[in-house]
């Protein structure tokens, strides 16, 4: 069974902790997006880990993971990431594969980047890690596969600098390296996670274009990235937090104002701990945005949405979300391709009562307060999509699952 778990907002919705959970019952979990960029964190007791770059099964110590050949990956990331593991106790040794279709990120990729967003004259806010010059390089058909580490004389053509880097990193690369569609043929029996990274909104095609990301965050990412083809997914699941947040720049029809909102902006960054898990930066908040959630349910082909920091709402009256745009005058139902719209977009703002209950010791949906039940079915009615997990705090076990999605429908 396929199951892929993507973000449905602008990222740093809560993947990481929701694919560890979801990863107890799979063999196999393979990320297929993003390199780098990413920061998806896992809280186990006292323990917590930020992964960048390998996929969130792996503190398990039973599961195979694999970054699959959407992903661009940066070796000297990676493997400080994996001393990072060992030093922690996490033997990841002959766990942890590679595609050989991935992409390698130079370090003067992150050169580059960061001298573009430079001279940008409207800065993207990028992570700084190279990313969108790999996939520029890659689109470009310049790029280096992992399986090009063995090509003489593709390695002939590069520069003495890149090619010293690349034989550098070689040795320790190409054991780990695996072609990702016959190893997937050879494990079709397993049940399989395909993790997604940033989200459908910092998406390439589907995203806030030109304020995304290079990779394929979406659904379809999983299929043309993660070595197998579309009919082999069983299920999707868009994880998306009760509120939204968004890192760098772009439009954020919701995003709270600083001048009104200013101190309820504060008690969610603070309460959800809403800073960036790889550079550190303070997360944008804002209200929920359902336009923007059903826009990403319906590009993605959603079957299951997992609704997570429920509990960062604990202690408020009331909350709102957003259930519509007015774009200069006009109300607008469908999430707005153009920049301009978007910026220009006041949001229509539904009211909820709050629960004034904590949340985080709820262990079951019975647990769950009436008023906090009722902003997760108008979610469901308005996103057209039901919310099969409902996540109150980082822990792994406060995570309550109305339906498992490894059942088969
Ligand atoms: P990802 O990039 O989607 O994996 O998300 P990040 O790890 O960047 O950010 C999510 C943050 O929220 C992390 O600090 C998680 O530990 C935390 N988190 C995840 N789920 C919940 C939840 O339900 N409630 C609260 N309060 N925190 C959560
Ligand atoms: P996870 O997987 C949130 C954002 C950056 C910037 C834009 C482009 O943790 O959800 P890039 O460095 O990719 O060229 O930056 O995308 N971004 C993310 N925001 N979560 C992420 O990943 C992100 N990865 C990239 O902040 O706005
Ligand atoms: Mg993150």
């Amino acid at each position: 069974m396929n199951i892929v778990v993507i973000g449905a907002q602008w990222g740093d919705e809560g993947k990481g902790k929701i694919v560890d959970y979801l990863a107890a019952d799979a063999g196999l979990i393979v990320r297929f997006s993003g390199g780098a960029n990413a920061g998806h964190t896992i809280v186990l007791g006292k323990e917590q880990y930020a992964l960048h770059l390998v996929p969130s099964g792996i503190l398990y110590p039973d599961k195979i993971t694999v970054l699959g050949s959407g992903m661009v990956i940066d070796p000297e990331a990676l493997f400080a990431e994996l001393a990072m593991l060992e030093s922690r106790g996490v033997d990841w040794k002959g766990r942890v594969l590679i595609s050989d279709r991935a992409h390698i990120v130079l370090p003067r990729y992150r050169e580059m980047d960061k001298q573009q967003e430079a001279t940008r004259r409207k800065p993207i806010g990028t992570t700084g890690r190279g990313i969108g010059v790999a996939y520029s390089v890659k689109a470009a058909r310049d790029g280096i596969r992992l399986a090009d580490l063995e090509d003489a004389e593709r390695l002939a053509t590069l520069e003495d600098e890149d090619r010293a880097f690349l034989a550098r990193y070689a040795e320790r690369l190409l054991p780990m390296s695996v072609d990702l569609v016959a190893f997937l043929r050879q494990h079709r029996n397993s049940w399989t996670l395909f993790e997604g990274a940033q989200g459908a909104l910092l998406d390439i095609d589907t995203g806030t274009y030109p304020y995304v990301s290079s990779g394929m965050s979406n659904a379809s990412g999983a299929a043309a990235q993660g070595g197998i083809g579309p009919r082999a997914i069983d299920k999707v699941l868009g994880v998306f937090k009760a509120y939204t947040t968004r890192v760098g720049n772009g439009p954020f029809p919701t995003e709270f104002d600083p001048d009104s909102q200013g101190a309820l902006c504060s008690f969610i960054r603070d309460t959800g701990r809403e800073y960036g898990v790889t550079t550190g930066r303070p997360r944008r908040c804002g209200y929920l945005d359902l336009v923007a959630l059903r826009y990403a349910r319906y590009a993605n082909s959603i079957d299951s949405l997992v609704l997570t920091h429920l509990d960062v709402y604990d202690t408020l009256d009331e909350f709102e979300a957003c259930v519509a745009y007015k774009i200069r005058g006009r109300v607008v139902e469908d999430f707005p391709t153009s920049v301009r719209d978007l910026n220009d977009a006041r949001p229509v703002l539904r009211k909820f009562r709050g629960w004034k209950t904590s949340l985080g010791a709820a262990r079951t949906w019975d647990d769950i307060p009436r008023e906090a039940r009722e902003y997760v079915a108008f979610i469901e009615e308005f996103a057209e999509a039901p919310v099969g997990i409902v996540s109150v705090g980082y822990e792994r076990n406060q995570t309550l699952v109305r339906e498992s999605p490894w059942t088969r429908s």
